[in-house]
């Protein structure tokens, strides 16, 4: 067994402390799931397009044994226990919040041609929940990987990164790309993943910040997703529809100078065309040995949501135009959009004076108190005990 994430290990202990109280017994095992950020290719995933993720130093802990019965804990919310014995079954196997992310996975599991029987889970999370870090794809895949491992299921991790997509998508509802459980299964520490969402072929390209004396910050603009399920299957619903008035299967195909009549289509197809292209020349910069000269990218890339994709929102053009105004290299806001998180590559003796303007231009907007912090790039989803 590789070795675990040392902040992973203090999140299983709690998870572990967890099962053995309100199981009265020692879990079999403890398995971790990281939580992520999108350096840039955002919303490329569903058009079969680039992402480039890195796994961030929070983790879903999954302390699990087999079971009788479907036994969930969780040491969040009130800390309730869930219990059902139609898990795995159907989609609508009765189980709702929090533990549909666990009955999802054991149900996509299944669906798989991965059989599995009951399990008892004590569930400990630090990623933040609702600021667009994937903390549902840390949920889904700390318990893939337990469950796969407990029923000695050998599962290929961008299978797995499928697989759970799948409890996202058909059994939780929510219409959303491979992004998020790919990178929390399969980014590495301290690399960026580059990753090509048509056949999740993928390459670990090294992201040392420190060595530029670099620092990227995550900034957490501590607004909750405003209609974002609706908008994010909106902007998918206009992806396809441009992809069918263009005749390619997916806006990964659309030609480069491709143009559509109808303005709003034409400014998603934009977006897409665009953001491809700035992650393959992201991926050129780092391959070049240089992290600095992202930063153009980053903010330009914001600059296409905002306008082009329109997924953007107050607090986050506050955060990234605050950053930038203070001397970031480059900002953007990062994940599905309104609302969530944005990052900003600074200087590593700016990043303070860059903290300060993004949560002066809040308050002086009247917005929420942004929380920010450092971002390492962690190790992917791995057993811890
Ligand atoms: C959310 C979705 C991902 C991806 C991003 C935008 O995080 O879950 O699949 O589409 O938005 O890049």
């Amino acid at each position: 067994m590789p070795t675990p994430d040392i902040h992973a290990v203090e999140l299983a202990e709690t998870a572990a402390a967890a099962f053995r109280q309100v199981f009265g017994a020692e879990p079999e095992g403890v398995w971790a799931a990281p939580g992520r950020v999108n350096l840039i290719g955002e919303h490329t995933d569903y058009n079969e397009g680039f992402v480039m993720p890195f796994a961030l130093p929070f983790y879903a802990a999954a302390a699990v044994s087999k079971s009788e019965t479907w036994e969930f804990h969780s040491t969040y919310g009130n800390g309730d226990t869930v219990r059902a014995d139609t898990v795995g079954s159907s989609v609508d196997d009765g189980v709702s919040g929090w533990a549909g992310y666990l009955a999802g996975v054991a149900w996509a599991l299944n669906e798989a041609g991965y059989p599995v029987s009951p399990v008892r889970v004590a569930i400990h999370s630090d990623v933040p929940h609702g600021a667009g870090l994937s903390s549902s794809a840390a949920l889904e895949c700390a318990i893939l990987i337990a469950l796969a491992d407990l029923h000695g299921h050998e599962i290929d991790r961008a299978e797995a990164a499928r697989i759970a997509q799948k409890a996202e998508n058909a059994y939780v509802g929510a219409p959303t790309g491979v992004l998020d459980q790919s990178a929390s299964l399969l980014c590495t520490e301290g690399k960026v993943m580059f990753m090509d969402c048509r056949d999740l072929s993928r390459e670990q390209v090294p992201f040392d910040l420190a060595s530029e004396n670099l620092t990227m910050l995550v900034i957490d603009v501590n607004a909750p997703h405003r209609h974002a399920d609706g908008e994010y299957a909106s902007r998918r619903a206009d992806c396809e529809e441009a992809a069918r008035q263009l005749g390619v299967p997916f806006l990964r195909d659309a030609p480069k100078h491709a143009r559509l009549e109808d303005d709003r289509l034409n400014r998603r197809l934009r977006h897409i065309i665009t953001e491809n292209e700035r992650v393959l020349d992201t991926m050129k910069i780092l391959k070049g040995g240089t992290v600095a000269g992202i930063g153009e990218l980053l903010t330009a890339s914001h600059a296409s949501m905002r306008d082009d994709y329109e997924i953007s929102c107050t607090e986050l053009d506050s955060a990234v135009d605050a950053a930038l105004e203070a001397g970031a290299l480059g900002a953007r806001m990062t994940g599905g959009g309104f609302g969530g998180s944005a990052i900003a590559l600074v200087e590593t003796a700016a990043a303070a004076k860059v903290e300060a303007a993004v949560i002066e231009a809040a308050a002086a907007k009247g917005l929420r108190t942004p929380r920010i912090f450092v971002a390492r790039a962690a190790a992917g989803a791995h057993r811890v005990a």
